[in-house]
């Protein structure tokens, strides 16, 4: 299926959706999805991403696993350092966005057992029928890290375009080394972040929730003379 959403569309209707149904997308949608996401720009177009799609029951072992790991409250050990570097505005954007999603939950700022449960739905990927692993070779870091933003989003926008709901998670990344054994992989691949995806579940409360944006006044600084 060709979809017909505008690219401007597609801009503005994405948005992180943390509840899904369980209906899979058929293989060979997602390997049109894929195809078209392969498209996406890299540097000196080297397209080093590696993204591992993760379905059905191989999703499902995966995902106990990272619940249990997080419910038992292991050691955190992500290839790349998740500590606060938000301070100021960033940090205010960051509450605000926490604020509203777990508004639309209903889950009390003080209540740390709601907030845990509300975290472990990370891993267990929100129920989705899907989750894409991206993952970096070592050496590769931050510079090559931009071609896999830009990967992303291409794959979110072509998800979006057709119906997909999907959520860039930087929570999958926490525990790679349980996710590298589920997938196969040596030491050297090493994950960023996740996307879980699939339909929308528009049941599920944390959907209702909706973060805004700055006015480009704020982000972009044009030069002219
Ligand atoms: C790289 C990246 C990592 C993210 N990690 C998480 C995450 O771990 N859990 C989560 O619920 N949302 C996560 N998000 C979603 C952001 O919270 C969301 O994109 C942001 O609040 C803007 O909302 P929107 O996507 O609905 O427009 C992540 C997004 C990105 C791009």
């Amino acid at each position: 299926m060709t979809p017909a959403m505008s690219v401007d569309v597609a801009i503005r209707t994405r948005r992180s959706v943390r509840g899904f149904l369980a209906r899979e997308v058929p293989r060979a949608e997602l390997d049109e999805i894929f195809t078209l996401a392969q498209w996406a720009p890299s540097n000196c177009n080297v397209q080093l991403w590696r993204p591992h799609v993760v379905s059905g029951p191989a999703l499902k072992r995966l995902c106990t696993a990272l619940v249990d790991a997080a419910r038992a409250d292991q050691p955190l050990a992500p290839d790349w350092p998740a500590d606060g570097k938000y301070h100021g505005i960033y940090r205010e954007r960051q509450h605000d966005a926490a604020a509203r999603l777990y508004g639309a939950m209903g889950v009390e700022r003080k209540d740390i057992q709601a907030r845990k449960d509300a975290y472990l739905r990370n891993q267990a990927c929100f129920d989705a029928p899907h989750a894409v692993f991206m993952f970096m070779q070592q050496p590769f870091d931050a510079r090559e890290a931009t071609d896999l933003g830009i990967y992303a989003q291409t794959l979110m926008l072509a998800l979006t375009a057709r119906g997909i709901a999907s959520c860039a998670q930087g929570a999958l990344a926490l525990y790679p080394p349980i996710v590298r054994e589920h997938l196969g992989l040596g030491a050297d691949e090493r994950l960023m972040f996740g996307i879980s995806f699939g339909y929308e579940d528009t049941g599920v409360p944390a959907n209702a929730a909706r973060v805004g944006r700055a006015l480009i006044e704020e982000a972009v600084v044009f030069h002219r003379d």
